[in-house]
C-alpha cells in the first residue's frame, strides 16, 4: 500500500504503476498532459512533488509514497485567478496543451523567487516545450504572474 498528498487530499493505492496514467485514467487530473508519449522530454506531465517540479511519466506511485504531490487542479483560488489573469493578458495560450505544465514551472519558480529575472523566467520553462512556439508570451506571462 501506497499513500501519498494529492492536491491537498490523502490517497491511498495498492497497486504500483506509471503516475501520468494513475493521475489520468484514475483520478481525472487531465490537466497533465501525455506529449511525448511518457518519454520525459516534453514537460506537459509536469506536476511539484514536495514542491519540487517533476515529470509524472518518468514517475510511479511507488517513488511518490509519503510526498506531496500538487498539478495545476491543485493550486488555490488565488493562484488560479493569477495564472489565468496573466496568460489571458499576456496572450500566451495558443493550443493550450502546453500551459498546466508551464504552469506548474512557473508556480515551482515564484514559490522560491517571487521577482525572477527574464533568464530566471527562461531558465524554468526549459524543460517544458510549446509545440505552438509561443515561447515569448509565455515568459511575459509568467513575469506578470509573479508581480
Ligand atoms: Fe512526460 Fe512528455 S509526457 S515529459
Amino acid at each position: 500500500m501506497y499513500s501519498f498528498i494529492l492536491n491537498g487530499k490523502k490517497i491511498e493505492v495498492e497497486k504500483d504503476k506509471r503516475l501520468l496514467e494513475y493521475l489520468r485514467d484514475d483520478t481525472d487530473l487531465t490537466s497533465v498532459k501525455n506529449g511525448c508519449n511518457g518519454e520525459g522530454v516534453c514537460g506537459a506531465c509536469t506536476i511539484l512533488v514536495d514542491g519540487k517540479k517533476m515529470k509524472a511519466c518518468i514517475l510511479t506511485i511507488s517513488k511518490i509514497d509519503g510526498k506531496k504531490i500538487t498539478t495545476v487542479e491543485g493550486l488555490t483560488d488565488i493562484e488560479k485567478e493569477i495564472y489565468t489573469w496573466a496568460f489571458g493578458k499576456a496572450g500566451a495560450v495558443q493550443c493550450g496543451y502546453c500551459i498546466p505544465g508551464m504552469v506548474i514551472s512557473a508556480k515551482a519558480l515564484i514559490d522560491k523567487n517571487s521577482n525572477p529575472s527574464s533568464n530566471d523566467i527562461k531558465k524554468a520553462i526549459v524543460g517544458n516545450l510549446c509545440r505552438c512556439t509561443g515561447y515569448v508570451k509565455i515568459e511575459k506571462a509568467i513575469a506578470l504572474a509573479a508581480k
